[in-house]
């Protein structure tokens, strides 16, 4: 079966995402500028880039090489050309739930809503095995709400469509599930959002040498 994302235009989900309801567009891009002024990363990889969101903050006299991956690749398109004049952007297209990925790792990896719909089995091995020995991995993971929504209610069809492969992932769980590969949590935060949501970012050290397949 395709992905269910490769259905939804990039306008509909960024007009989704920037919702009054839904606010989530400018707060993702909030996290990723703190996730690299925390991080000051020589190298970054962005799981899930989408259209590209959160590159503004890219300091290229810090960050010479910046790796987007995706499943979509008119998302990827449209990376390409807001992002053309950032040195050092190598774009893939790769559905990260089914294939392996097999890059020059990077320094952080920004994995931000991505495992709630990539599954965390070989989506979260892609992620580890991106990061060089000692790096980082900076995870945004979106709350569970009293009501139990997950995909914000839109007016698109499109977006509607991703309800049935969306899964809650639990910080905790995947907190216990780095720590027991040597990953070391170094700072965490939540943030608030409206409908009663919220974002949970986690930044990890990884071990010096890790496991890479
Ligand atoms: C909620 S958006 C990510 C938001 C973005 N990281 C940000 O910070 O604004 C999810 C992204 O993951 C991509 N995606 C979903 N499933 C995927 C998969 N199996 N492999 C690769 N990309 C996938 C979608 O196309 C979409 O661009």
């Amino acid at each position: 079966m395709p992905n269910s994302w490769l259905a939804v235009p990039l306008p509909e989900y960024e007009q989704h995402m920037s919702s009054m309801e839904v606010q989530q567009l400018g707060a993702l891009s909030d996290l990723f500028a703190e996730a690299i002024r925390y991080c000051r990363p020589y190298s970054i990889a962005v799981l899930g880039i989408a259209g590209g969101n959160g590159l503004d903050h890219v300091d290229s006299s810090i960050t010479a090489r910046v790796v987007g991956l995706d499943v979509n690749p008119l998302y990827l398109e449209a990376v390409r050309q807001r992002y053309s004049h950032l040195p050092g952007l190598e774009l893939y297209c790769v559905d990260l739930f089914e294939q392996h990925v097999d890059l020059e790792p990077v320094q952080l990896v920004h994995a931000a809503l991505i495992f709630e719909h990539a599954g965390v089995d070989r989506c979260l091995e892609n992620a580890i095995s991106m990061i060089v020995p000692g790096g980082l991995l900076s995870i945004v993971l979106q709350l569970p709400t009293e009501s139990g929504q997950t995909v914000g209610t839109s007016q698109f069809s499109s977006i509607q469509n991703l309800k049935s492969h969306f899964s809650l992932i639990s910080p905790s769980w995947l907190r216990e599930s780095l720590a027991g590969r040597g990953f070391q949590l170094i700072h965490q935060t939540t943030r608030a959002l409206p409908a009663g949501k919220g974002f949970w970012t986690g930044i990890f050290s990884a071990p010096a040498a890790h496991h890479r397949k």
